[in-house]
């Protein structure tokens, strides 16, 4: 996460507004990341939003900040979401586009934005193009991270994720200094509930079915930017911004 951002608009939804905003910055660039569970995505958006000054938007971050709330003050839609996500299975689209479509103002955000897990299937994606249209904004382009399937359970099953800025780190390709704590603002590491073998398998197979069409969805729509996601997370960096610093330079504004 940026720490230029604090979300609070797109994490708590519902009228909320940021209490800090960086400097507006020169272009907005507004992004989708697409790619299997832990192929990186929240890695690279990091990175990503600290590049372009964009703001990013995970629906998976809403729904584990939501976890944490007691559970009387969770609808029941919410109550089911959580329920699907822990399983490793999809939330419905009612109730996803509806979590999305209260937030629909941080689309506008000057700093622009970042998606991330959003959309997820085809309807999902219909929506998001009726929303941005309505705003006058578009897409600037659809990074899709591509990974072999025994590396992303490698990753996934290492990963450590803080609870207080959501930073992830792994027991081996990027542990953190001290076990257990955040490198960046010290908070407690945990491993996510949806990280278990049997949450990675459902996880992996709802992608195969909703969300791979997607990438045929952006390609027709010339949105789409392939990525390799192999290597170390600056080499894959590196590859998706020469990749999109073409294709930004020849967009014009
Ligand atoms: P969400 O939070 O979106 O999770 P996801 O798509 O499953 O993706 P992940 O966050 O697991 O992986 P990532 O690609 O961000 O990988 P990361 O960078 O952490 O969604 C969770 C759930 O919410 C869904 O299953 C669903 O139930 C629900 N949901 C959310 N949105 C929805 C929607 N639109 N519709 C329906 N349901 C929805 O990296 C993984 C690990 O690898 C980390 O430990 C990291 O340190 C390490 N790593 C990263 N890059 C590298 C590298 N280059 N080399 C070595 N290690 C690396």
């Amino acid at each position: 996460m940026s720490a230029q951002h604090d979300r609070t608009a797109w994490i708590c939804g519902a009228g909320a507004s940021c209490t800090e905003f960086p400097s507006p910055v020169e272009r907005p660039v507004r992004l989708v990341l697409l790619g299997a569970p832990g192929a990186g995505k929240g890695t690279q958006g990091e990175l990503l939003c600290e590049k372009f000054g964009c703001c990013p938007l995970s629906t998976g971050d809403v729904f584990r900040a939501a976890r944490s709330l007691d559970p009387a003050r969770l609808s029941p839609a919410m109550q089911t979401a959580l329920g699907c996500m822990q399983r490793g299975e999809l939330v419905s689209d009612e109730t996803v586009i509806e979590l999305v479509r209260e937030r629909v103002h941080c689309m506008e955000c000057r700093c622009g934005f970042m998606l991330d897990g959003f959309p997820r299937t085809i309807r999902q994606a219909e929506k998001l193009d009726g929303m941005l249209a309505g705003r006058g904004v578009a897409l600037d382009a659809v990074l899709s991270f591509e990974l072999p399937r025994e590396e992303i359970v490698r990753r996934l099953s290492g990963r450590r994720t803080c609870r207080t800025c959501r930073s992830t780190f792994h027991g081996i390709t990027k542990p953190p200094a001290a076990e257990g704590v955040c490198d960046r603002c010290g908070g407690e590491l945990y491993q996510r509930v949806d990280d278990t073998p049997e949450s990675i398998r459902v996880r992996l197979e709802a992608y195969d079915g909703s969300t791979i069409p997607l990438v045929r969805y952006y390609e027709k729509r010339g949105l789409l930017v392939p990525v390799r996601a192999d290597g170390s997370p600056d080499q894959v960096f590196t590859r998706a911004m020469e990749t999109l610093s073409s294709r930004m330079l020849l967009k014009p504004d």
